[in-house]
């Protein structure tokens, strides 16, 4: 597929931020708009080195405005839809945002995308936690979806408007359902970063319940060679798992934490268990596997580089834990289209 320029959007997150910065690295003539509302979960610092790139453009907006996506839809070829609410404990406590985004945004981007047949691709960015928990064994993609939480619930809406909008109107969707993301510029409300930065800090590591609760944990650049190649070699239609075969429960996580950072243990505390917690998430990621993907990073390293990124950008996290952040964006420029 000859992709000249792309729109990303959600591109200041984590996920999204990395995944630009990588696709530089790989196509480093493409055009990359980033449409990002900059909500608390964004971070303009994740590309602070772009802002004097040619060819990325920022455009601070959102994706249930269609007005905006007018504008944008007839000068790109691609869409990678990362913008989401994201944090499951958040979506517990106010779960009318996450139905909005992830609900009402992506059938925002889908039902414009009618209009454009300019866009030869919409890679819709879902999760593995449609599937719900499971006990024994791994989801294939055919898996019945039994969403636990508000945020995945809404996820799961989302992923099956951008099915209904490829079956319906033929519209060109690839889905991607990753598993649990970590690595660098990840908020630090989200676990791995929180129990760095906290035990960094010798706070307490609040971990839910037990700590028996199992993720297969995925680096995230091995998650971005993934999407690359669902852009490149990926089959309109279909949808794809994402996973690393790295399960690990949460309290063993904690304690690799702590003994990298040579922290006592008594730093972990047991604290009440999140509400409707999923057990255990686990994805066959055969399909991709047999278009050519593997994930890279084995997890010991991956955990000890994020460890070291974490220490290095001491700067980077305490500002998002002062809350600094919300009151920069207000005053942040919002630069022109071009
Ligand atoms: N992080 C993970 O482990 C993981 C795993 C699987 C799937 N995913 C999915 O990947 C995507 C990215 O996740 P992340 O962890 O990078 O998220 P994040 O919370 O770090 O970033 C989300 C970004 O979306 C932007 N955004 C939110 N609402 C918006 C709106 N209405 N309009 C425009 N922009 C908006 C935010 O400002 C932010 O920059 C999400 O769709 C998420 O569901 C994440």
């Amino acid at each position: 597929m000859n992709i000249n320029s792309i729109l990303i959007t959600g591109g200041y997150g984590f996920i999204g931020s990395n995944f630009i910065r990588f696709l530089r690295k790989k196509l480093p003539n493409l055009k990359i708009y980033n449409l990002d509302k900059l909500t608390y979960a964004a971070n303009i610092e994740n590309l602070k080195d772009f802002e004097n790139d040619k060819n990325y453009i920022f455009v601070r907006g959102d994706i249930k405005d269609r007005s905006i996506l007018e504008i944008l839809y007839p000068k790109v070829d691609a869409i990678v839809h990362f913008a989401a609410e994201t944090h499951v404990d958040r979506s517990i406590i106010a779960p009318g945002e996450f139905i909005l985004t992830e609900v009402y945004g992506t059938f925002t981007l889908l039902e414009t995308l009618k209009k454009y047949k300019n866009i030869k691709l919409f890679l819709h960015i879902s999760t593995d936690e449609i599937y719900g928990s499971i006990e024994k064994g791994s989801f294939p993609e055919n898996s019945p979806l039994n969403p636990s939480s508000p945020y995945s619930a809404s996820k799961t809406g989302a992923d099956r408007l951008a099915y209904s909008y490829y079956k319906t109107y033929e519209l060109p969707v690839i889905i991607a359902r990753p598993s649990n993301n970590y690595g660098p510029f990840q908020h630090v409300e989200k676990f791995i970063p929180l129990f760095i930065t906290n035990a960094l800090d010798n706070n307490p590591l609040p971990l839910y319940g037990k700590g028996e609760n199992m993720r297969d944990w995925l680096y995230v650049i091995d998650n971005c060679e993934a999407l690359l190649l669902l852009m490149e070699k990926g089959k309109i239609g279909e949808a794809y798992n994402i996973g690393a075969s790295n399960e690990l429960k949460n309290i063993d996580i904690a304690k690799m934490i702590v003994s990298f950072l040579e922290k006592d243990e008594s730093l972990i505390e047991f604290v009440e268990d999140r509400k409707g917690h999923d057990l255990r998430y686990s994805i066959d990621w055969t399909k991709i596997k047999n278009l050519g993907w593997e994930p890279k990073k084995n997890f010991e390293d991956g955990l000890r580089e994020t460890i070291e990124w974490y220490k290095t950008n001491r700067q980077w996290w305490e500002k998002v834990k002062r809350g600094e952040f919300s009151n920069f964006y207000k005053k942040y420029y919002k630069r022109e289209i071009q």
